[in-house]
């Protein structure tokens, strides 16, 4: 579903194109600068990738009740939903804060808050709304919010820290935040990237000063604690959870996503052997498969 970085790189042929990997309008001197999230954003950006978003949904929309439960949404509240991708949580919250209340889906993705809107428009849902910004550098109209809430959308940031600081920025005092981030990879064996991991690029090391991305980089609750502690949280809280989903396999895998993950086109057959035979572990029929999930709930609040 995700992918750790694995062929993001530069000169990467699953994400070249679309932007540079480093800005020269951001360096000085000799030096160069790395854009904030660079890879992140030519990931979450590429067309394909977008256009494969709504089958991966599939797969996490089960959380969606235990992210609003979290956040505990009172009617007419405002609300910023991090990383809101295609736009269902938002829609969620949206519901739940009624017409009186407010939601801001902020997302790096221009197609899939594009996706969002759609969907948000189709609903009929007027109290819901999409902007295309980088939740660590950028300032989100519509501030200050009640709550911030995120499923699965705040593992991405090269600065946690910076992050989860500029998130707090755009809450009230007493504002408060709650969201939905993976247990580690183990804990979660429908991420199959250990089954094929001889046939991938080796991770991209991070820039100098900046940390690792990915589906599991918030999964040590010690750390995270720690980062949102760092960002001026106070009453962090983490509660883990496990479930069974039902779904069919391409919820998960299909063979764009592992040329997406960076397996040389020679090679994509060899993987997508060595996935089914891992993915038959979950097989409740041909159509349809049962993934354990392990995901973890963070609850905070800003002083
Ligand atoms: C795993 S998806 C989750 C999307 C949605 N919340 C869901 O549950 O389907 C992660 C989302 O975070 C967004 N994202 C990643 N880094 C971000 C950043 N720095 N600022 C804003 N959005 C970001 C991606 O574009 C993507 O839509």
């Amino acid at each position: 579903m995700w992918v750790q970085n694995h062929g993001a790189k530069s000169g990467s042929s699953s994400f070249r194109g679309r932007r540079e990997p480093y800005d020269a309008s951001l360096s000085t001197g000799s030096e160069v600068t790395v854009k904030a999230n660079e890879i992140e954003h030519q990931r979450w950006n590429d067309e394909r990738w977008a256009a494969l978003w709504p089958k991966r949904e599939r797969l996490t929309d089960a959380v969606t009740g235990f992210v609003l439960a979290a956040a505990a949404l009172r009617r007419g509240e405002r609300v910023l939903d991090v990383g809101s991708g295609g736009g269902r949580t938002a829609l969620a919250a949206a519901l739940a804060v009624g017409a009186d209340g407010t939601v801001v889906g902020a997302d790096l993705s221009a197609p899939l808050s594009e996706l969002a809107t759609r969907r948000a428009s189709e609903a009929g849902a007027a109290n819901v709304t999409f902007q295309v910004v980088d939740m660590q550098t950028d300032t989100v109209a519509g501030q200050p919010f009640d709550v911030a809430l995120s499923q699965f959308g705040v593992m991405f940031f090269d600065e946690p820290i910076t992050a989860f600081g500029n998130i707090r920025a755009h809450l009230k005092p007493g504002g408060r935040i709650a969201f939905a981030c993976w247990q580690a990879g183990e804990r979660n064996p429908w991420f199959f990237a250990s089954a094929i991991a001889e046939l991938l690029p080796l991770p991209a090391a991070p820039a100098p000063g900046k940390s690792p991305t990915g589906p599991f980089a918030l999964a040590d609750p010690e750390q995270t604690s720690g980062i949102l502690r760092s960002a001026g949280f106070l009453d962090v809280r983490c509660t883990a959870h496990d479930l069974a989903v039902d779904a069919p396999q391409d919820s998960v895998v299909d063979e764009a996503q592992l040329a997406f993950m960076g397996v040389p086109p020679d090679k994509l057959g060899a993987a997508a052997m060595a996935v089914a035979e891992h993915m038959q572990q979950f097989a409740l029929s041909p159509t349809l498969s049962r993934f354990p999930i392990a995901f973890q709930v963070f609850q905070a609040t800003n002083p």
